[in-house]
């Protein structure tokens, strides 16, 4: 049988495989399904129904976790895997915002541009995404001062595809999403760069333009036939608000596609966090407790909960305080564990920069010894104590 279809108990079942064939307990096929697996409600209607074991494909789907053998030992295979993948991203991530300025270059330019292209960036993000989500999760956390518009791009892609991924979107869906999410702004090209880069306010008339830009960016795809519609709701509706306050159209709840509420929420969250001609980034704490702010008014409280789980209450590059007065960046984050991340301590607890920076992880700390001083108290302004933190969270994988 070929390695991407797996038989599994209806135990190891969860949202966003890919059923293929449905089995009894005494292994009848009870019905060839051939879908994905949207929700706990399906699983647990498959179970009433008196399924035992089902055939998996985890190349439309997502795969069985690897079990956990010896703790230890899974711990370092998945922090090989983590690093491992990090030197991929890396690569993934330079080649991508390279096709976005290509991309966008040429749309302001006025020239054609390749959707081609843009599908092989898109896929390079979903292998990436699918090996391990952390890694390039992480890089969106580095900030380049010039070039906002193309890591914007990239990072709504990475953010949006991941997010989709959790949800149990299927291959094909989150390449779409890639898409989407690397084009989502390509309608800017169209507004005047004076409007686009002005560091101040905006007069209503140059807001009134600048709210053109998913119109404009719909328009410039409409010419080409191998975009999809969900690639396009990114483009259309990443600035609707759940509230129908948002633009161009006004649409609010189930008007706005799910995917359209997952762009929102990675766009805005990019843009907070990047420093802007007019205000330095934000820390990602401050960006979340926005965004959890406007639950139910401007987003769906069930996408900013999954894209909460999915950064960490710390995510990768906010420097902390600890309890023990220590401060550092934190460079890696275990979903399983969010209060207990990496950081790398770049001051000791009297405020002194140390010299060579230690890399505590909290987690190991807190189970060997219950280290209260572990926690972490606050998080800062990495600005405030002149830390660049993308320094931290890049390079360092063993080499
Ligand atoms: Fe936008």
């Amino acid at each position: 049988m070929a390695g991407h279809i797996k038989k599994i108990p209806i135990e190891d079942l969860t949202p966003g495989m890919y059923v293929e064939d449905v089995f009894s307990r005494d292994d009848v096929l009870l019905l060839s399904a051939d879908s994905i697996i949207e929700s706990e409600e399906r699983i647990a209607t498959l179970r009433r129904q008196g399924v035992a074991s089902l055939y998996i494909n985890t190349r439309k789907g997502k795969d069985v976790p690897q079990k956990l053998g010896d703790r230890v030992d899974s711990s370092l295979l998945r922090e090989v895997e983590y690093y491992k993948e990090l030197n991929k991203a890396r690569e993934v991530r330079r080649k991508t915002v390279e096709t976005a300025k290509d991309v966008l270059d040429s749309i302001r330019r006025g020239h054609p541009f390749s959707v081609s292209k843009v599908e092989e960036a898109a896929q390079e993000i979903v292998e990436s995404i699918v090996r391990n989500p952390d890694a390039l999760n992480s890089l969106c956390q580095i900030k380049g001062y010039d070039e906002y518009t193309y890591t914007h791009s990239v990072n709504v892609s990475v953010l949006s595809t991941s997010l989709a991924y959790s949800l149990g979107y299927n291959h094909e869906q989150l390449l779409q999403v890639g898409v989407g999410g690397v084009l989502h702004d390509i309608g800017k090209m169209r507004v005047p760069e004076a409007i686009l880069n002005k560091p101040g306010k905006y007069a209503d008339w140059e807001f009134n333009i600048m709210k053109k830009h998913p119109e404009y960016g719909l328009e410039i795809v409409s010419e080409k036939k191998n975009i999809t519609e969900f690639s396009k709701a990114i483009i259309i509706q990443h600035h609707e608000r759940y509230n129908g306050k948002g633009y161009p159209r006004g649409l609010s709840g189930a008007q706005i596609a799910e995917i359209g509420l997952i762009g929102a929420v990675a766009d805005v969250y990019d843009a907070l966090t990047s420093n802007r001609v007019y205000r330095a980034a934000w820390t990602p704490q401050k960006a979340l407790a926005l965004i959890f702010q406007g639950c139910d008014e401007d987003y769906s409280r069930e996408i900013v909960e999954r894209f909460t789980k999915q950064m960490g209450i710390y995510p990768v590059g906010s420097f902390v305080r600890l309890v023990s007065g220590e401060m550092g960046v934190v460079t890696r984050v275990d979903r399983g564990n969010l209060l207990f991340p990496r950081v790398m301590i770049l001051f000791d607890a009297s405020g002194k920069r140390l010299e060579l920076p230690v890399e505590f992880d909290l987690a190991e700390m807190q189970k060997k010894d219950g280290d209260k001083r572990t926690l972490i108290d606050v998080s800062l302004n990495p600005a405030a104590f002149r830390v660049d933190v993308a320094r931290y969270i890049d390079d360092k994988s063993p080499s």
